[in-house]
């Protein structure tokens, strides 16, 4: 485990949107050698991808129901659960041992007490894992045990994402549900031990440069984080479609609540 201490002056992602961040933090050290620019480049156009699904560009303008939301946060728990479970399985591996920051990176606890205050104490008995999330956790699964250095792509897809966007959607979905300023419900979204983001990023990539890989698990390496990307597509459309169930649900529950579709106040 590693203690990471770094001053918080880099740490703006509240005050900037996702674009200007992203010409902010461009061309930021690397060599085009460095797999952190390897899965970068690789990695940019699924990456545009996943920007431009509804769910998630809706969710950037603020328009998510509260249903919506709290499915996305059970995804991301199913996902967590089976990815740091298999990080703490190969934490020792020649390979991924260097990334491995249980006490910075790591998000299960932090979507377990969003869901427990999303859905109660009993919470555990009220999810499941859909179909897209379960299809994302059996390569997880697959990985972990068959090729624990592909962790290596789904860790830097989905810890990198977070530290990049965590801020913005954090703000976001505070004000678009009304949470509590105490950060109940986006807990997933606030790293506690990491005191700047930006100071953690380049920390982690100077890790991914100095693992010891041949140039061929280095190319495995970036499809594979294209694939991460792929599976959080598929997660996307799904909740996609579950929106639109629950908007029907909505509107099939009488005149009274007609008028209260698209509202994401509740
Ligand atoms: C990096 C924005 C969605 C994964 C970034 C950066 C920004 C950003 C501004 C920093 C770029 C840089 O460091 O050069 C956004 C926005 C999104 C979004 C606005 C959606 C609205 C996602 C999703 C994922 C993801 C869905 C994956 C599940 C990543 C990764 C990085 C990153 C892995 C690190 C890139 C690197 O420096 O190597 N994102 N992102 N992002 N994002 Fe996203």
């Amino acid at each position: 485990m590693s203690a990471v201490k770094t001053e918080d002056s880099a740490d703006r992602l509240s005050e900037v949107n996702g674009e200007d961040l992203m010409y902010k933090e461009k061309g930021k050290n690397g060599r085009p050698e460095d797999l952190s620019e390897l899965l970068a480049a690789g990695t940019k156009e699924v990456h545009e991808q996943a920007e431009n699904t509804e769910f998630v560009k809706d969710f950037l303008h603020g328009r998510i129901r509260k249903e919506l939301f709290k499915l996305g946060a059970v995804a991301l728990y199913f996902t967590y659960s089976a990815m740091e479970e298999e990080i703490e399985r190969n934490k020792d591996h020649p390979q991924f041992a260097s990334l491995y920051f249980p006490s910075e990176l790591h998000r299960c606890e932090a979507l377990a007490r969003d869901l427990q205050y999303f859905y109660g104490e009993d919470w555990q008995s009220q999810v499941s894992c859909s179909p897209a999330t379960q299809h994302y956790v059996e390569r997880i699964r697959e990985i972990g045990h068959k090729d624990p250095v592909l962790l290596v792509a789904h860790a830097y897809t989905r810890y990198m994402g977070d530290l990049s966007g965590g801020q913005v959607l954090k703000k976001v979905a505070q004000r678009a549900l009304k949470l509590p300023s105490t950060g109940e419900g986006v807990f997933f979204y606030h790293f506690d031990n990491i005191h700047s983001n930006n100071e953690f990023k380049r920390l982690y990539r100077s890790r991914i440069n100095e693992l010891e890989l041949d140039a061929s698990t280095k190319h495995r390496l970036v499809q594979e984080a294209v694939r991460a990307f792929q599976f959080n597509i598929e997660v996307f459309k799904e909740l996609e479609e579950m929106g639109k169930t629950i908007q029907e649900d909505i509107l099939d529950s009488g005149p009274i609540h007609g008028h209260m579709q698209g509202d994401i106040s509740k």
